[in-house]
């Protein structure tokens, strides 16, 4: 479980990844957006340094940007520890790949609902992580796309355990299960955590729906 700090009270910062450290996540998701690829603007690179200096927890940094070969090298600076930049952004996205990977950090592609999957499948072999999008960028609090299962599923039985696969949008109580069995194993989530007063059981019951659903669907295999 990953909360998206773009629905974080920014006035404590902070205060607020204390709150997620002692709640239990094990990674934190950035929402980086330049106000062209998306409409909306968020932060960049000095909240990321930010962050980097006040956690251990991994970042995980979700790139919303139109050139994001221009500014990956100076993210991994800032210490993102995963990259995910978008598939329909400009600039030769296995080249991005391998420089992330070059560099150390875990290379991840993203791709928005209406993005079929063949746009990615020649890159696979570049990638670490898939960040199938379950709503269009740009905005928290919008409603679960289910494209992402089919997506999700395609990759996990192509890909096996050679990817990890994060789904990012809509995931909250109700959806989480669904996108764990579909083979999700990183999964964001905004308004879900950060819509409650209590982070540290809100992490636990979305933790425990997508296990309880993970170990459901192993069994099935066996
Ligand atoms: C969407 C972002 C997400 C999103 C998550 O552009 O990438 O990380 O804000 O928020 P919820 O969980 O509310 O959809
Ligand atoms: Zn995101």
């Amino acid at each position: 479980m990953l909360p998206s700090l773009l629905l974080c009270d920014f006035g404590n910062l902070e205060a607020e990844i204390r709150r997620l450290e002692t709640a239990g996540v094990k990674a934190l998701h950035l929402d980086v957006m330049d106000g062209h690829f998306v409409r909306n603007l968020t932060y960049g690179l000095p909240i990321v340094a930010a962050v980097r200096r006040i956690t251990r927890l991994p970042l995980d940094v979700h790139l919303m940007i139109s050139q994001p070969g221009a500014y990956i090298d100076e993210f991994v600076d800032a210490g993102a520890d995963a990259i995910s930049f978008h598939i329909e952004a400009e600039g030769d996205a296995s080249e991005i790949l391998r420089r992330l990977r070059s560099k150390g950090v875990l290379a991840s592609i993203a791709l928005n609902p209406p993005t079929p999957l063949e746009a990615i499948w020649p890159l696979l072999d570049d990638c670490d992580m898939v960040l199938v999008m379950s709503v269009m960028p740009g905005f928290g609090r919008q409603a679960f796309q289910e494209v992402a299962l089919d997506k999700l599923r395609r990759l996990r039985d192509f890909a096996g355990d050679r990817l990890l696969l994060e789904v990012d949008g809509g995931v909250n109580a109700s959806t989480i299960g669904s996108c764990a069995e579909a083979g999700a194993e990183l999964f964001v989530a905004g308004s879900a955590v950060f819509g409650q007063k209590d982070y540290g059981q809100s992490v636990t019951t979305l933790s425990e729906l997508a296990l309880g659903n993970k170990a459901g669907k192993d069994q099935k295999r066996r």
